[in-house]
């Protein structure tokens, strides 16, 4: 089996499908609004299996999206590259890693607290499937306490 590279990468906006195809809501033109800082990939002879993107908005990192292909599920990947936004965050000086998580068990998982912010959820209350078929939770990492 070839190994899988995690690798840093600029092109923000060419993970749109993947994160799309994975389920999230994403506009095409959201690397032009929401600021985007870092992304970092896992990729099997050079073949997308995972991204994490995170940006800045309202004063805040956020950890906007995160995939991983169906296939390469199951594998400590999507935990893999949280650990690598985290010590981002931390390593540009925050204390805080914010998420509006449509999965948030997957993210108290790995050490995430609920919050009673909920400006990260804005979009998602405009959208016809909030509380219907999606629950997100607005969640926040606090970064010294969580070395993922
Ligand atoms: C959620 C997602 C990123 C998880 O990726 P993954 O690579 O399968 O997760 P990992 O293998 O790293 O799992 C890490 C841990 O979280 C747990 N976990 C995984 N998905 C979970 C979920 N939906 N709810 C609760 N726990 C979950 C795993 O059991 C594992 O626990 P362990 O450390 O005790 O073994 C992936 O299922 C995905 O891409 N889903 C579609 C897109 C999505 O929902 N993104 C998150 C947006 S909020």
């Amino acid at each position: 089996m070839a190994e899988i590279t995690i690798q840093t990468e600029n092109g923000h906006a060419a993970f749109t499908s993947l994160y799309r195809s994975a389920g999230l809501d994403i506009t095409d033109d959201w690397a032009a609004l929401y600021h985007p800082v870092f992304s970092v990939t896992a990729r099997r002879e050079g073949a997308l299996l995972a991204a994490a993107t995170v940006t800045r908005r309202f004063d805040r990192m956020v950890l906007e999206y995160l995939a991983v292909e169906p296939e390469a599920r199951g594998h400590g990947l999507g935990k893999l590259l949280t650990g690598r936004c985290l010590a981002y965050a931390a390593g540009a000086g925050e204390t805080s890693l914010w998420v509006a998580a449509r999965e948030p068990g997957f993210y108290r998982r790995l050490g995430a607290e609920e919050t009673e912010d909920s400006a990260l959820l804005a979009d998602c209350r405009r959208c016809g499937d909030y509380q219907v078929s999606c629950h997100p939770r607005e969640l926040v990492f606090h970064l010294k306490e969580n070395p993922v």
